[in-house]
């Protein structure tokens, strides 16, 4: 793909995955994925933002085939998806500075052995006038790493904001036009990367309301011309209260643990609660993510084997406690044959979430007419205790 012209010397430049299936090693990535680079053009400098995944780099330098000199390389985050190419650009653009944070220069040195001399660090809130054309870099840590910032390109209202703001969705279209599946994209993106860093997102989204943006230019997926969908996506998923929604991993060996789960959901839809269930056994990691982003409660299902939870749904409570959603509330059900802890071992799961537990259910062997009325009543504990918060589906 060639240079693709967002505005009159502003370009995309960079590579679509379509086949790539498999992001650091653990996130699925079912829709490929993109590395977004783009090129901006002063009368004084010529500057490339991020660069791509090193396995794609031919792909940047035949679109930099006519660029006889780049000034300075933004680097906005040190991850290689981004900064990986930075080394071949600046052996092919030898008067090349990188610009980046105090913080991503350490990270760069560590991880791409770039030389101290070709650095030039910026401040929250400095500006490069690169002749017709300002840029100002806003710091914006934990927007995946602690380094990372983001460009504002004050003539054209572009926000170049890497990572943040970006899906995993490989598409032909420059622009965000299938909005449905855009979004879809990015919520399952901001539950995989952006999550964890929620409280940090909240206060850059505020921040962020004192420019008007009229494009986001992200590092991965399409380009967001009407950026209003996501900002209001980014508010809610961030800073939103949860829904009346309850996330339900579960796995079952011998279908007791199941039909417990099956009475929950019946249970919880007769008192208008909306369920999740995500069966840990065959889901992927970005579906049960995703999942998490709106739920007011996570109920684990789980049968005891080896002593302890199922490790697929320990890996569920595992995933939760780092991701940190902004549930209220936790809960077990599930069966046991002869013992074991599963329950004291998904409540270790999970310190890092202050969840109130709601008292689990868990009954020897199959569940009969009393263990269900106990799923029953843990039912109607959630659909209280939701109700009492005023969460709307
Ligand atoms: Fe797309 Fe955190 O790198």
């Amino acid at each position: 793909m060639q240079k693709r012209r967002i505005a009159e010397g502003v370009h995309w430049l960079g590579a679509v995955d379509w086949n790539r299936r498999l992001f650091d090693a653990l996130m699925p990535l079912p829709d490929g994925t993109s590395y977004n680079a783009y090129l901006v053009r002063g009368s004084k400098m010529t500057v490339l933002l991020d660069t791509v995944e090193p396995t794609v780099v031919d792909r940047l330098l035949a679109q930099l085939a006519d660029v006889e000199r780049i000034d300075r390389v933004v680097a906005h985050h040190a991850e290689q998806d981004h900064s990986g190419s930075i080394p071949v650009v600046l052996e092919r653009y030898p008067e090349a500075k990188v610009v980046c944070t105090p913080k991503c220069r350490e990270m760069l040195g560590d991880l791409l052995h770039v030389p101290e001399n070709r650095f030039e660090t910026v401040e929250d809130g400095e500006i490069l006038d690169i002749g017709g054309r300002t840029l100002e870099f806003l710091h914006l840590p934990w927007v995946h790493w602690p380094e990372t910032m983001g460009t504002w390109l004050r003539e054209e209202k572009i926000l170049f904001s890497c990572d943040l703001f970006g899906s995993h969705f490989a598409t032909s279209d420059l622009y965000a036009r299938e909005e449905a599946r855009v979004l879809e994209a990015a919520k399952k993106y901001y539950a995989e990367i952006m999550m964890p860093y929620r409280k940090a997102i909240t206060k850059h989204l505020a921040r962020l309301e004192g420019y008007d943006i009229g494009t986001i230019a992200p590092s991965h997926g399409p380009v967001h011309d009407r950026p209003a969908a996501i900002l209001d996506a980014y508010r809610d998923w961030a800073a939103g209260e949860p829904r009346n929604e309850v996330l339900l991993p579960f796995v079952s060996m011998h279908g007791s643990t199941e039909k417990m789960v099956l009475r929950l959901i019946g249970a919880l839809a007769d008192r208008g609660v909306r369920v999740r269930p995500v069966d840990v056994s065959v889901t992927s990691v970005g579906k049960l993510a995703a999942e998490m982003v709106d739920c007011a409660t996570i109920v684990i299902g789980t049968p005891v084997v080896l002593g302890g939870a199922h490790p697929t749904a320990a890996y569920a409570a595992y995933l939760a406690n780092a991701l940190k959603p902004k549930a209220r509330f936790v809960s077990v059900v599930g069966s046991y044959g002869w013992g074991g802890r599963a329950i004291e071992q998904i409540d270790r799961l999970m310190p890092s979430l202050k969840l109130e537990t709601l008292e689990p259910v868990v009954c020897k062997g199959d569940p009969d007419e009393e263990a269900l009325r106990a799923v029953d009543d843990l039912a109607e504990r959630i659909a209280a205790k939701h109700a009492e918060a005023g969460l709307a589906s």
